[in-house]
């Protein structure tokens, strides 16, 4: 698809345009006083009801309301979209008009694609040695005593860099552009003050593990030491390819071995992933050295309903779960399940699936942790359950995390299981009631406070965006059902966005220019066409869609907000129904 039309091209594309000119090759402009009028060609008429005014760059009929700038007037007479009436308009000035990003997305493609083809030449070489080396005994010695068979070394790819400084170098990168190519994939490292080797082989002496895109494309590198060497693996560095904080090894090998994938377990080491392949657990996935981001998860929701964070049971562990934890909430919609699998000490999921096997492995995943237990038990540890004071603060800590959920049916049930956790509590501590002075915990905590400002004013560009796709379709306003809950949205902008949705209603099937000529010379007529002509380009079959994305986001925030202060109050009710003592807005957990 072509790319964006730069605005300022457009703007001045505008000021060198002569709106008398353009209409002046469909009807005959006569001057008159500092304006120009003639017959209307959108409509039938004997006498000139038809207006250009050059000051103000706008048309105006009196007689159909038709109205609107020179491009709103080619879209309208020429029944052209707002790109073919640029096109148009440029063509007529002898202009060219420009596109944003094509051409050079088009050239970071092709230098892509340089760097896969010299990766995968890279990953058969190191497969090939892994079969014909001189030395391949120790690499095929190491990965039998890991207990790796043929089939998943060939599965993963997994191959041999060899001793030696310019292995890769000297039989792939054979000319200037392929040493470029290999440079800028990583797999060649440069340093000119190394007189003897300025450019030389990243991996040398180490088991390669390929890492590959969702595509099959081999992105990278991580390279394994087969002694006690340090560093242990060697990752390839960033690259225009291969973005570590994004991609998840073994999610390719799994997505190819299980059809349908229903659940994915992350794991935190390569060997790990491809050990319980070679037990047939063919659905886990490593990240790269990095902790989980809430952009892996996102993908992996996208895949499977159900994720299950493996750690190891040590203290180390634990924090990394819980921080895995955080990242999961924002994600935790109604069907989604995160399950935390806390290891035995020492044992990482190599060593224990070949300890105890596949049935035992994956008896352990299925009855792993939910999210909602670990998360009350993680809590729980930080207080003294036992008194007052730690309950409330449990029920207090808990509260920010628990808005991070998305409202649903699963967020009302972590809800219910805090009031169930801390009510139960604080009634058996009913006598503390008697104390009215002291404000309970949860009372110390207003809603105001505790929603995230940009939920409380939902993003004044949201809404102007509406409007402006409003103006470009006016008919996508037939999109719309409820407009008592489009009136709750709180937003500095929701009077023009409610003005304009009223208007193109009242004006069923009218164009843009129509829509502005009703409004023309009124203060929401000059507003919305000075928008309009800062609108950037959204081709006409995209505009429903982002219009029906918008609106979904507006009413999805709005509706969110409203639950959590549902959720808030009720929590906050059940909370400071027993009276307690103030605390100090201290520490909460794991702040890392
Ligand atoms: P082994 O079982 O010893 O082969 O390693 P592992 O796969 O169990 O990995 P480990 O648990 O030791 O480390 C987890 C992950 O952290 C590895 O898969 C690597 O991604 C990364 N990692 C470990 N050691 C190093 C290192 O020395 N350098 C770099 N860059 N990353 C490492
Ligand atoms: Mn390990």
């Amino acid at each position: 698809m072509a790319g964006r039309i730069p605005q300022s091209f457009i703007d001045d594309l505008l000021t060198r345009v002569d709106i008398v000119d353009v209409i002046d090759a469909y009807t005959t402009l006569k001057k008159a006083g500092k304006n120009f009028k003639g017959l209307c060609p959108f409509h039938q008429e004997k006498t000139p009801s038809f207006s250009v005014e050059p000051d103000k760059q706008f048309y105006y009929c009196f007689g159909c309301g038709a109205g609107g700038n020179a491009l709103g007037f080619l879209m309208n007479y020429e029944n052209m979209d707002y790109v073919e009436a640029i096109e148009k308009l440029a063509a007529q000035m002898g202009m060219e008009v420009p596109r944003e990003e094509s051409s050079a997305a088009q050239r970071s493609r092709e230098k892509n694609q340089e760097l896969y083809d010299v990766l995968q030449q890279c990953t058969l070489y190191f497969q090939a040695q892994l079969r014909q080396h001189p030395q391949k005994a120790r690499a095929v010695d190491y990965l039998k005593s890991r207990g790796l068979s043929g089939e998943i070394a060939r599965d993963f790819a997994l191959g041999y860099a060899p001793p030696g400084w310019s292995n890769i170098l000297d039989t792939i990168g054979t000319s200037e552009s392929l040493k470029k190519a290999l440079l800028n994939a990583g797999m060649l490292i440069e340093n000119p003050d190394n007189k003897k080797n300025p450019i030389y082989d990243r991996f040398r002496d180490r088991i390669t593990y390929p890492i590959r895109d969702n595509r099959g494309r081999v992105i990278a590198f991580g390279g394994r030491v087969m002694g006690d060497d340090k560093p242990k693996y060697l990752n390839s560095p960033e690259t225009p390819v291969f973005h570590k904080g994004e991609e998840l090894y073994g999610l390719f090998e799994a997505r190819r071995s299980t059809r349908n994938l229903e659940k994915i377990l992350i794991v935190e080491g390569y060997m790990d992933v491809i050990a319980l392949a070679q037990n047939d657990i063919t659905y886990s996935v490593a990240t790269l050295g990095t902790a989980t981001s809430t952009n892996h998860l996102r993908r992996l929701f996208k895949l499977v309903p159900e994720v299950i964070f493996c750690f190891d049971g040590d203290n180390a562990g634990r924090e990394a779960a819980w921080r895995a934890l955080e990242q999961t909430l924002p994600l935790m919609e109604d069907g989604r399940t995160a399950r935390f699998l806390l290891l035995p000490n020492g044992e990482d999921p190599d060593t224990l699936i070949r300890k105890i096997g596949k049935a035992d492995f994956e008896n352990r995943v299925s009855s792993s942790t939910q999210l909602a237990e670990f998360f009350f038990q993680s809590l729980g540890q930080k207080v003294d359950m036992n008194s007052l004071e730690g309950r409330a603060r449990l029920g207090r800590m808990a509260l920010p995390y628990i808005e991070k959920i998305p409202p649903g049916i699963y967020h009302q049930l972590i809800l219910d299981q805090l009031a169930t956790i801390t009510g139960v509590d604080l009634q058996t501590l009913g006598k503390l009631e008697k104390k009215p002075k002291e404000a309970s915990v949860m009372e110390t905590i207003t809603v105001s406070q505790r929603l995230p400002r940009k939920t409380r004013a939902i993003g004044r560009s949201v809404c102007m965006r509406a409007v402006n796709l409003i103006l470009l379709k006016p008919d996508v306003v037939n999109e719309l059902e409820d407009d008592n809950e489009l009136s709750e949205i709180e937003s500095p902008d929701l009077d023009l966005l409610l003005q304009v949705i009223e208007l193109a209603r009242a004006n069923p099937s009218s164009t843009t220019p129509e829509l502005l000529g009703r409004i023309y010379a009124t203060p929401l007529g000059t507003q919305l066409t000075q928008l309009l002509n800062r609108e950037q380009i959204t081709p006409v079959e995209g505009v429903s869609q982002e219009f029906r994305e918008i609106m979904n986001h507006l009413l999805n925030s709005h509706r969110r907000q409203k639950d959590h202060r549902d959720s808030l109050a009720q929590a906050r009710q059940m909370l400071s129904s027993r009276r307690n003592p103030a605390e100090n807005p201290d520490s909460e957990p794991n702040q890392h």
